[in-house]
């Protein structure tokens, strides 16, 4: 007899994954509480453009403080559908909008609402870890596609070629990458689209970062001639307006489709927050500026990053096309992705990833953020809290702090 107070948890949310970023904040969090100097390299530390927070607070005082349309309020999605059609060079329209709290749902809700148990789903691995929980979490079968680094962490179009078959429903690509920061090209992109060919399988393209780029152009399968009707694109605006918190995003597909993503928003969030939507068009409408300053900026601290990096005995880092990570290969220190992650944060006050937390081909690496200032960040971790701007004298001194900030913490131990 199972007593009354016993929790019996749904079998299928032994399947369901976690996204290790947050458990890591939380420990790092923790660890800050009892007096220790966490170097944080986690997201943007940009603030939210002003006019953007304006609008907001506008928008408050307008009264959007009421439930809007599940799908999103129609001027928002109206100039999403613009800018997807100007960017991604296809004709998209409101209907095919559907506004959410944030990129994540649109991943939730495209595999809730296309995949059965037993279809197979490919996606990028390393890759972004909410893919593959939501996929086991559907009972479907992850199939991974290995991102290998001496392709730029680009995936390998016959290898995908190969992974495809009758059973495969939905295919995952996200360009720019998280964690490997690889972009596709547009090679890839078309041979990628000829290996579908004319199969029935939908393809989410993940382009959350399709503004931060910092060599090449953003190329998105929705482009390629006839694959507009079998693509989802998700997007939004957490990184790229540094709106992280604010939690709006959207996805773009057919419209037969849309409806039923916004039955799902219906049914779990009735709609997304009605003045953040308004700030929203301002975003997309308003001066760009600010996107340029930040994605310059991040490429800076890449630089920076990788180069420090590169010094470090044992690790080897490629310059990442885009996003804001790197992902430094680590093999040559001997340590376990995870214990080198753990040890990092416990020892050296670095909160850094495992690459594991990625999927099992993260194994061998580790993921920085650069989203988070270096300067400000190193310093902190060398108990130098009062080095300012001005006193840093560029990046050589940034990346040598980098160095000393990782040996400093872990002694002899790591990198001897
Ligand atoms: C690849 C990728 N997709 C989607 C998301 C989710 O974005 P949001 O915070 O807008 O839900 C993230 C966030 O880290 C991401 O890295």
């Amino acid at each position: 007899m199972t007593k009354a107070s016993e929790l019996r948890l749904a079998k299928r949310m032994a399947r369901l994954g976690t996204e290790t970023a947050f458990e890591v904040l939380v420990k790092a969090r923790a660890l800050e509480a009892k007096g220790r100097d966490i170097v944080h390299l986690g997201e943007p530390d940009f603030d939210t453009p002003g006019n953007i927070i304006e609008a907001a607070i506008d928008a408050l005082h307008k009264g959007f403080t009421h439930y809007g349309p599940s799908a999103g309020l129609p001027q928002l999605r109206e100039t999403i559908a613009q800018y997807v059609s100007e960017t991604r060079r296809v004709e998209a329209t409101p209907e095919e909008v559907v506004v959410v709290p944030g990129g994540k749902p649109i991943i939730f809700f495209t595999i809730l609402t296309l995949v059965e148990e037993g279809d197979e789903v490919i996606y990028p691995n390393p890759g972004f870890p909410i893919y593959e929980s939501m996929i086991n979490y559907v009972g479907a079968k992850a199939v991974p596609i290995q991102l290998r680094e001496e392709m730029d962490f680009r995936l390998d179009v016959g290898e995908l070629g190969g992974l495809i078959n009758n059973r495969t429903k939905l295919i995952i690509l996200n360009s720019p990458q998280n964690p490997t920061g690889g972009v596709l090209t547009k090679k890839d992109i078309d041979g990628i689209a000829s290996a579908i060919g004319d199969r029935n399988i939908m393809v989410l393209s993940d382009e959350i970062y399709s503004r931060l780029i910092f060599e090449g152009e953003h190329h998105s399968i929705m482009s390629v001639d006839g694959m507009k009707e079998r693509c989802i694109l998700l997007d939004g605006f957490s990184k790229t307006y540094a709106m992280t918190g604010w939690r709006m995003g959207y996805g773009v597909m057919r419209a037969d489709l849309a409806t039923h993503v916004a039955r799902l928003m219906t049914n779990s969030n009735s709609c997304t927050a009605s003045f953040t939507q308004i700030a929203g068009i301002e975003a997309l409408r308003g001066p760009q500026a600010s996107v340029e300053t930040m994605c310059a900026e991040f490429k800076r601290r890449r630089d920076v990053m990788v180069a420090g990096l590169n010094k470090i005995k044992g690790f080897s880092c490629r310059l990442p096309k885009g996003a804001f990570y790197v992902f430094p290969n680590i093999t040559k220190t001997g340590w376990p992705s995870k214990k080198l992650a753990d040890a990092l944060l416990d020892d050296a006050g670095v909160a850094a990833l495992s690459g594991t937390a990625f999927g099992d081909f993260g194994e061998g690496y580790l993921r920085f953020s650069v989203a988070t200032s270096t300067k400000h960040s190193i310093a902190s971790a060398l108990g130098q809290r009062k080095i300012s701007k001005g006193n840093c004298s560029g990046c050589r001194q940034e990346s040598t702090s980098l160095i000393r900030a990782f040996s400093a913490g872990l002694g002899q131990t790591i990198f001897p």
